[in-house]
This record gives structure tokens, C-alpha cells and sequence, in this order.
């Protein structure tokens, strides 16, 4: 296992690349399914999950072929072809390494008219149940079996009729496997209450280029004329809206600024408005958003929600941002249950955090220390290289696999800002 060790105090500044979105490419991915044309993924960024990812489609029979990406260069492009689907069963060596795994369902039974993936167990943040992508799939028609600890699709004689289905909750995963199994149905389908997210945009967009007829797009209802077949396509995975969030919170809690290329405001509008909030100054620019502090941090209040609410996705790194911030900020984490395992280690870098149940109250402290920490879960992760740029001293975050799955190069992409970080063996 790998760790990354941050001598702190060095102030941010420069340009940044901002890759391709994590959880756009992981439904894009499985898109290719939904044809037996070639799909091409550009600005696919390289991560560990994405990885996975491959090898599951791999292991369907999907071809898979990078392209045209040289070791220094940011991103890849991906060919994947699923001329032939040899197997339609996920299994749970590969779906417990990755829940987005689950994502193959929708796509596989619409192509395949059956699908077998195992249960994603839950993860640190949460139990994370699927219990709406299975419903939504019935509502469109799906036998849906559950034994051993697998889940199992089934559209009668071999293709889903569509139908209606409206979401109790947001759920951002449910929308998706609902969309890419209903493009190709038998008939019309109405979704509603789906998630908002720019990613489900971004994969609507896909869709919509390989033929399939998606209206609403971009609202909370979406009506989908079910198309007889998709066709190839090549597509470039929109920037990563988190990434660059967390980017502009690393060079903020140094006093720095930050060009974060390729990033769009309007894709991360509250993620923005809390950082004026914040005291922080952004000003879009053609070649991304450029982010600068003019004086001290000022303490925030707000909750995560769905779409276009803050992101869950971005709380764990705002958290260590206001933990420089002059007065109390208090968080509330709204989506998932147990999202702030990077408290009690912010805490051991002298950070004042208290928590009880879903809201976080965040005290302003005067500097930070560095320390040993442990990676728990992807942001959380980020959160802790964040404290670590600003603390006294030297921090050490072991247990970099978490962050490999959602930050491509970040050792790399810090250094570019001036950071003084190393990545060493932990054996
Ligand atoms: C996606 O997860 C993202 N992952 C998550 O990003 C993100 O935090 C989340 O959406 C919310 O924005 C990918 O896109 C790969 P949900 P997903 O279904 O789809 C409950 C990261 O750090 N729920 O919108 O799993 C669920 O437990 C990751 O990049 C059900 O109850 O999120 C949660 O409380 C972490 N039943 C809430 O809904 C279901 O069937 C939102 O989950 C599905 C979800």
C-alpha cells in the first residue's frame, strides 16, 4: 500500500488540470452494452475504479482498447466493443471491489433480456441499498429475482415494454440504470423525481447521440421512446465537478488561487456559491475557473442535497477548508449516513470538530498540525491532503488506494501547484 507524505505550509498557486468525471465514465461505461458498435470514452481519466471497471466489461466479452495516450498525459481514450456478450453475471470478487458495479444491470438486461449481479455490499459511508434501482426496473417491466446474495433481471420474452415510475427519493445510480434500460424498450417510459446531476445529463447526451430518444433532459422527469437498437459513438467524459471542487478547497486553506482548467461554474454552481461564501473569489475564465482568496476564511452553514443542492461529494473537503475559517461553520449531512469519518482524524491535526447525527460544527482553529493519518473513504481522503497542505509540519495519509479511485495523479497535480508531497511505498 502506498501513502503520500505533505509537508505543509507551502502556499498553491498555478494551473491544474481538471480530468474527466469519475462518476460520468462509471455509466457511460456500461453504455457500451447497450450496442454491437464500437463506443469510444475521450477524456476518460485514469483511476483505479475505472480500471475495475474494464476488466468487469472484459469479463462480459467487451473489447476493450486504449488509445492514443502517451504515460505523461492526463486522461485516455477507450474503445470498448461488445460485438458479442459471452457473459451477462456480474460477480462479486468484481462487484464488491466497486459498488458502481450495480450499473451494469440496466443495460445488461435490456440487452440481454436477463442479468445476473451480485448485491453491492454497503461501504464505509453507508449501507448503500439498491432497493430503488430494483424497483424502478420493475416498474419498467423486469423480473426481478433476489438469491445468493445476487440479484437477478428478467424482461419477459426477451424485451422490457417500459412503463412508469416515480422515485421516492433521488437516487442517482436508480436513474441511471432506469435510463439505460429504457432506451431500448418496447415502448414509452416516464421517470420521475430521477437525479439532476450533470452526470446523468452527461450520459443522456451519450444516449441521445447513439440514437436513443430522451426527453426533459436535465429536469426531474424524463420520458424515453424506446429505440429498436443503439449505435456506436465517440464521446468525451464531461470534467469532473468534484474533482475540481476539491482542487479549489486545497489551494484556498493555503491562502493560494488556482486556474482549474477545463472545470465549468455552471456545472458546480453551489459548490461555488458556498465557496464565495467562504470568502473565496471565482471568476470563469475560457480555459476553466479560476479560484483566489482575498483575505480570511469566513465560516459557512449549509446541508448537502441532491442536484443542483451542494454535493454530498464535496462536504468532507469543504469540512477541512472551514476548519481555517475566523468563527463556526455547521455542516449537515443530508444523503448518506455516515459520512464523517474524517472528523476524528481532522481532529488529530488540531482541528475543533464536533458531530452528533447528521450535523457537523466545525470551529474555527488558527493552524493545523501535521500528523499520521488513515484513509477511510474517498473524500474523506481528499479531506485530510487538504489539512495537510496547511498544517505545521509533516502529515502522513496512508492508505492511498482510497484516493487512487477517485483522483487521477494527485501527487503529480499537487507538486504542479507548488506543493511539497511525496508518495512513498507503505510496506
Ligand atoms: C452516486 O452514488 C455517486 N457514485 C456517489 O459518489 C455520490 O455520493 C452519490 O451518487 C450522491 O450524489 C457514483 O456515481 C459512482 P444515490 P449512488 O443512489 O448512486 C440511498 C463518490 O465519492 N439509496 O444517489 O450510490 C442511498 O443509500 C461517490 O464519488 C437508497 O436508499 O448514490 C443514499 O443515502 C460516493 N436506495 C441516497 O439514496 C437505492 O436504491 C443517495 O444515493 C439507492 C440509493
Amino acid at each position: 500500500m502506498d501513502k503520500i507524505i505533505i509537508r505543509g505550509g507551502k502556499r498553491l498557486s498555478g494551473a491544474v488540470p481538471i480530468s474527466g468525471a469519475k462518476n460520468a465514465a462509471l455509466t457511460l461505461l456500461p453504455c457500451a452494452l447497450l450496442t454491437d458498435e464500437p463506443l469510444t470514452l475521450r477524456n476518460l481519466p485514469r483511476l483505479a475504479d475505472i480500471d475495475t471497471f474494464q476488466h468487469l466489461m472484459n469479463q462480459f466479452g467487451v473489447s476493450t482498447t486504449i488509445a492514443g495516450s502517451r504515460p505523461e498525459d492526463f486522461g485516455r481514450v477507450m474503445t470498448l466493443e461488445a460485438t458479442r456478450i459471452t457473459s451477462n453475471v456480474a460477480p462479486y470478487d468484481l462487484v464488491r471491489k466497486m459498488r458502481a458495479s450495480i450499473l451494469v444491470l440496466g443495460p445488461m438486461l435490456a440487452r440481454m433480456g436477463e442479468a445476473t449481479v451480485s448485491l453491492p455490499g454497503g461501504c464505509a459511508i453507508g449501507n448503500r441499498p439498491i432497493d430503488l434501482h430494483l424497483k424502478a426496473l420493475e416498474a419498467l417491466g423486469a423480473q426481478i429475482e433476489l438469491a445468493s446474495g445476487y440479484v437477478r433481471a428478467i424482461a419477459p420474452d426477451g424485451g422490457l415494454p417500459g412503463g412508469r415510475y416515480s422515485f421516492p427519493m433521488v437516487s442517482v445510480g436508480a436513474t441511471e440504470n432506469a435510463v439505460m434500460a429504457a432506451v431500448t424498450a418496447r415502448g414509452k417510459s416516464t421517470l420521475h423525481n430521477v437525479a439532476r446531476e450533470p452526470e446523468i445529463v452527461d450520459l443522456c447526451n451519450m444516449l441521445g447521440a447513439m440514437g436513443a430518444k430522451i426527453e426533459g433532459v436535465g429536469t426531474s422527469e424524463l420520458v424515453i421512446h424506446g429505440v429498436p437498437r443503439l449505435h456506436g459513438a465517440t464521446y468525451r467524459v464531461m470534467t469532473d465537478r468534484i474533482e475540481a471542487g476539491s482542487y479549489a478547497c486545497a489551494a484556498a486553506i493555503t491562502g493560494g488561487e488556482v486556474l482549474l482548467q477545463n472545470a465549468k461554474i455552471e456545472e458546480m454552481e453551489a459548490t461555488a456559491q458556498a465557496l464565495r461564501d467562504a470568502g473565496l473569489h471565482l471568476e470563469p475564465r475560457p480555459e476553466g475557473l479560476f479560484v483566489g482568496t482575498n483575505g480570511a476564511l469566513r465560516p459557512i452553514t449549509l446541508a448537502t442535497a441532491p442536484y443542483p443542492g451542494f454535493a454530498t461529494d464535496m462536504q468532507a473537503q469543504l469540512m477541512a477548508l472551514l476548519c481555517r475559517a475566523d468563527g463556526t461553520s455547521v455542516l449537515t449531512e443530508t444523503i448518506f449516513e455516515n459520512r464523517y469519518m474524517h472528523v476524528p482524524e481532522l481532529n488529530r491535526m488540531g482541528a475543533h470538530i464536533e458531530t452528533s447525527g447528521k450535523t457537523a460544527v466545525v470551529h474555527g482553529v488558527s493552524g493545523l498540525s501535521g500528523a499520521e493519518v488513515m484513509a477511510t473513504d474517498l473524500r474523506a481522503s481528499m479531506s485530510l491532503v487538504i489539512a495537510g497542505l496547511a498544517a505545521q509540519g509533516e502529515t502522513q495519509v496512508h492508505r492511498l488506494y482510497h484516493l487512487d479511485r477517485g483522483y487521477e495523479r494527485l501527487e503529480e497535480k499537487l507538486a504542479l501547484l507548488g506543493a511539497d508531497v511525496e508518495r512513498l511505498s507503505d510496506d
